[in-house]
């Protein structure tokens, strides 16, 4: 029989829902190394928790994480709750000897990501794994393998972008708006992705910034009587009473990558007409690469090695057996979506948690280290008006 692994999940709205998704139906697609079975699901709220547990199929709930986390039963811990608690929730699970999953960015601040950092440092024997689940698009993941072969040749331009409307002036004060819990705005949600992309696509660092502006476009907003709905939408609007907004609505950036590329990056939840389009364009000497979520099982590719009169971008479907992951799932353009992405990385989880090599590199909490630092550059670069050199951000 298959070992198996108890998992305990911390949230269950927005990315509750997609990684329960993901451990439900990822046994059905995949041939694992270790089955996954839902445990335990922990939130708040004890009326929504049991109506969340049967629908999705988790065994038990609890409102008491810590109690949870002791748990001799559970093997891998998965924190789908805001920045705030990311740092205080891993590091307990990590000293409870679990595995851990953490969903992005790494923490709400620098020093709290470094100390997930050194705390998965210490637990010699636990894997950390971070929800950069854009990595698991096979379009993407053909865009890492290209690169890796050579077949860009020297990078000239990596242009990252990231796109979002939703937050418009009547949209209250969910914790996406609140400094203390997200950390950032559009920058640590939505750059935090597509920095992590380009850094995986092209196998480079960010080596510095420059160039970086921050601008809050709706400085108050109304305070809802209740938290979250979940993920992006509002609570119930409450009194006419408005609060503070203190994170950025949009961030752009310019920089440079340890290969000698320049780069761009733009994050905005302010793109009227665009709801979610995030991607990624490499420029090479013998090569380009396009990648634009919105059409996310396919893949632009230019050669740049044929002759000028063949040269043109081809449109590369990236559903046949020889893409990454695709193979799982159905015939050739047989298209797949948004949950996949978390499907794959659960996939890939349970496999190297078993002692299988993941398809492509799983970012894990030294990893995710470095894309924090990178956003704090930039913020950093804002504040002082002037060039940031990473490695000088620790
Ligand atoms: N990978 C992605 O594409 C992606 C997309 C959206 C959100 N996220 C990330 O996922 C995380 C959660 O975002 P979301 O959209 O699911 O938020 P959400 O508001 O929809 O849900 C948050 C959940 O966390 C629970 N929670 C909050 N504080 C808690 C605490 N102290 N103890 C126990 N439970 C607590 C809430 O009850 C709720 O169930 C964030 O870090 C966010 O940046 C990632």
């Amino acid at each position: 029989m298959a070992k198996s692994i108890n998992i305990c999940l911390v949230g269950q709205k927005f990315m509750g829902r997609t990684h329960s998704n993901a451990y439900m139906k990822v046994a059905k697609y995949f041939d694992l190394a270790l089955q996954p079975v839902m445990h335990t699901l922990v939130a708040r709220d004890q009326a929504e928790l049991a109506e969340f547990a049967r629908r999705w199929g988790w065994a038990n709930t609890s409102t008491d994480w810590r109690a949870a986390f002791q748990n001799p039963e559970i093997g891998l811990i998965d924190i789908g709750t805001p920045n705030n608690v990311h740092a205080e929730m891993a590091i307990a699970a990590l000293e409870a000897g679990k595995h851990v999953a953490c969903e992005k960015p790494l923490a709400n601040t620098l020093a709290g990501a470094r100390q997930m950092r050194d705390a998965a440092r210490k637990a010699k024997k636990s894997k950390t794994f971070v929800w950069y689940n854009y990595r698991r698009v096979p379009a993407v993941a053909l865009a890492h393998q290209l690169v890796k072969e050579g077949r860009l040749g020297r990078i000239y331009h990596v242009r990252g972008y990231y796109l979002q409307d939703w937050a418009g002036p009547d949209v209250p004060l969910i914790w996406r708006f609140q400094k203390k819990i997200a950390g950032s705005g559009s920058h640590g949600d939505l750059n935090a992705h597509i920095i992590d992309m380009a850094r995986f696509i092209t196998g480079e660092e960010v080596a510095e910034v420059s160039g970086a502006i921050m601008e809050t476009f709706v400085k108050e907003r109304v305070i809802p009587s209740q938290g979250s709905t979940g993920g992006i939408s509002g609570g119930a609007k409450g009194s006419a009473a408005k609060g503070r907004s203190d994170v950025d609505d949009a961030v752009l950036f310019l920089g440079r990558m340890t290969g000698g590329a320049v780069c761009s990056f733009e994050a905005t939840r302010f793109a009227t007409g665009y709801q979610n389009k995030n991607g990624v364009e490499v420029h090479g000497e013998k090569g380009a690469i396009s990648f634009n979520f919105e059409d996310m099982n396919y893949l632009s590719w230019l050669d740049n090695t044929v002759p000028a009169r063949l040269r043109g971008w081809t449109r590369v479907p990236t559903t046949g057996g020889d893409h990454p992951w695709a193979g799982a799932y159905w015939p050739p353009a047989h298209i797949i979506g948004y949950e996949h992405t978390f499907m794959n990385q659960a996939a890939d989880m349970l496999n190297a948690l078993g002692g299988r090599k993941p398809i492509v590199p799983l970012p894990d909490f030294e990893d995710a280290y470095q894309t924090q630092r990178i956003l704090e550059a930039v913020s950093v670069s804002v504040r002082e008006r002037c060039p940031v050199k990473v490695r000088e951000v620790k």
